[in-house]
């Protein structure tokens, strides 16, 4: 069947590169004449039809800005199969043929069942800052969530370094130490605590002891916000706290900073690449994909197997910032 209308939503937690995502999207339908449509709010608006049409000029001035021109929502509505058949009532309105995600892990898997119970193609665009999805080594967002990450733990180092500090920082990643094992090297960090590893607190505080008795008067101990070292990271300060009495310790909760900004050029490149590519795979009658990077190529992967795979920490990351804590 030729494809004569795609529709494209952003979904899940908004990331830098999504806007510049569905600017390709929206251009390559128009490149191949085939027309757009623009669902607002993610599967919410495609149950409550806010879907309009959008053309080359609609997507204008976007492609540096972040969050998601589209709003995006978590919809508990289109949990419920209820909620899918009101949004297909939609799509068949509009005689829509296919549908782009761009969205995270639990967006995929509303695609996917979507696909599955109204045989509607749906190809994904991973867009989330946690990298935490298979089948590619970079998701859009995370390489611009990564640099602002650094640049606001360089400004802490300032404040560690003046005052003799102990800061504990916590970055994003409910399920996945991604953010904070990269950022973690990038600022020198003396421990990265995260998910996949979960030292524990003993080795964290022989690390802190090593490296006072070796002269080091200020550390940063970047935390994932999925780390179970301690209850939450203001648990584990005072764990920390009651060994060192004398460590003036602070703790910082980098938060949603880390999702906005404008998206950096690897990402907007990758969006770029990643918006045609999704465009043209269901032109040759692909569904059930999730548009990827591997090798510094764009290529495909069910999107079951993206979900389902999660990502792997990379093991030489943790080496290097093991070898950086002698
Ligand atoms: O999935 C992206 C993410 O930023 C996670 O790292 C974080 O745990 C979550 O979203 C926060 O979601 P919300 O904006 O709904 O609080």
């Amino acid at each position: 069947m030729k494809v004569k209308k795609i529709a494209v939503l952003t979904s899940g937690g908004d990331s830098p590169g999504m806007n510049t995502a569905l600017r390709a999207v929206v251009r390559t339908c128009a490149f191949y004449k085939i027309e757009c449509y623009g669902v607002y709010r993610g599967f919410q608006g495609l149950i409550n039809d806010e879907i309009k049409i959008l053309k080359t000029r609609s997507v204008r001035g976007i492609i540096n800005r972040g969050g998601t021109m589209l709003y995006s929502a978590r919809s508990n509505e289109f949990r419920e199969k209820e909620g899918r058949v009101k949004a297909f009532e939609n799509i068949k309105k509009h005689n829509i043929d296919a549908l782009v995600v761009i969205g995270g892990d639990g967006s995929f898997n509303g695609g996917l069942i979507f696909q599955n119970e109204f045989n509607i193609p749906v190809v994904g665009i991973p867009g989330t800052i946690d990298n935490d999805l298979s089948g590619t080594t970079h998701t859009l967002g995370y390489d611009t969530a990564l640099n602002t990450v650094m640049e606001a733990i360089d400004k802490i180092r300032d404040t560690a370094i003046s005052h003799d500090r102990l800061f504990f920082v916590e970055v994003m990643g409910r399920d996945a130490g991604h953010i904070a094992l990269n950022s973690g090297i990038a600022i020198g960090a003396q421990e990265i605590l995260i998910p996949e590893e979960n030292i524990g607190l003993d080795v964290l505080i022989s690390s802190l002891k090593k490296s006072k008795s070796s002269g080091k008067t200020s550390s940063i101990i970047v935390v994932a916000e999925g780390d179970k070292t301690g209850k939450n990271v203001f648990e584990l300060a005072k764990s920390v706290e009651k060994v060192f009495p004398d460590y003036e310790i602070r703790v910082s909760v980098l938060g949603h900073m880390q999702r906005g900004g404008s998206p950096s050029c690897f990402d907007r490149v990758l969006a770029s690449r990643m918006g045609v590519k999704a465009v043209e795979c269901l032109m040759d009658g692909e569904k059930g994909v999730m548009i990827g990077l591997n090798n510094g190529k764009i290529n495909l992967t069910p999107l079951k197997a993206a979900i389902k795979g999660k990502s792997k920490i990379n093991s030489e990351l943790l080496r290097v910032s093991m070898i950086m804590n002698t």
